[in-house]
């Protein structure tokens, strides 16, 4: 593949609870196709700023605009309830991750810059042996 992540990143599955505090905030959005997800994004609101947690597409449904109509359905609904930005981290060299959301609307956000909560999102993937990882906002 080419990319500098662990193996187990690709095989991994979280837990069946892992998105149940987005779940019950209801900050997680689903994309359901008959009766089947497809594309999920959670996030959670921190102040006046939506951060994601996650955004995943099933492979097979991948580049059809799902993560982008679940960008943009999740910055509408922030938005909507007055929140200033969002936010995420990301790796900042995959094609369909950090350019992927810069051309969403997302910049980069320097980590000395970024809350604390943020900054520790970064210190728990680096510990996980994430490299290349970068946190971005985007005004809302
Ligand atoms: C990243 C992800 C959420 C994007 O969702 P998607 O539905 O596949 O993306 P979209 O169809 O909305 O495409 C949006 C953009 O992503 C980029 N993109 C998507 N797949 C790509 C690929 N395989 N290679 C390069 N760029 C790609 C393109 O720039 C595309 O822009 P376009 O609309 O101008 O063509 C999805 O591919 C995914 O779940 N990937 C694996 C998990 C992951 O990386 N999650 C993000 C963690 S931060």
């Amino acid at each position: 593949m080419g990319w500098d992540i662990p193996a187990e990143l690709l095989t991994d599955v979280a837990p069946a609870d892992a998105y149940r505090p987005h779940l019950n905030a209801g900050t997680l959005w689903v994309v359901d196709d008959g009766g089947a997800p497809v594309a999920f994004l959670a996030g959670m609101v921190h102040g006046e700023r939506l951060h994601v947690d996650e955004l995943d597409v099933r492979q097979d449904r991948q580049g059809e605009g799902l993560g982008r109509r679940l960008l943009a359905h999740a910055a509408d609904w922030a938005r909507g309830r007055g929140l200033r930005t969002m936010s995420l981290t990301t790796f900042r060299n995959i094609p369909w991750n950090a350019p992927f959301y810069a051309s969403a609307g997302f910049r980069d956000w320097p980590e000395d810059e970024a809350p604390p909560s943020v900054r520790q999102a970064l210190m728990n993937e680096r510990a996980r042996g994430l490299k290349d990882r970068c946190a971005m906002v985007m005004d809302l």
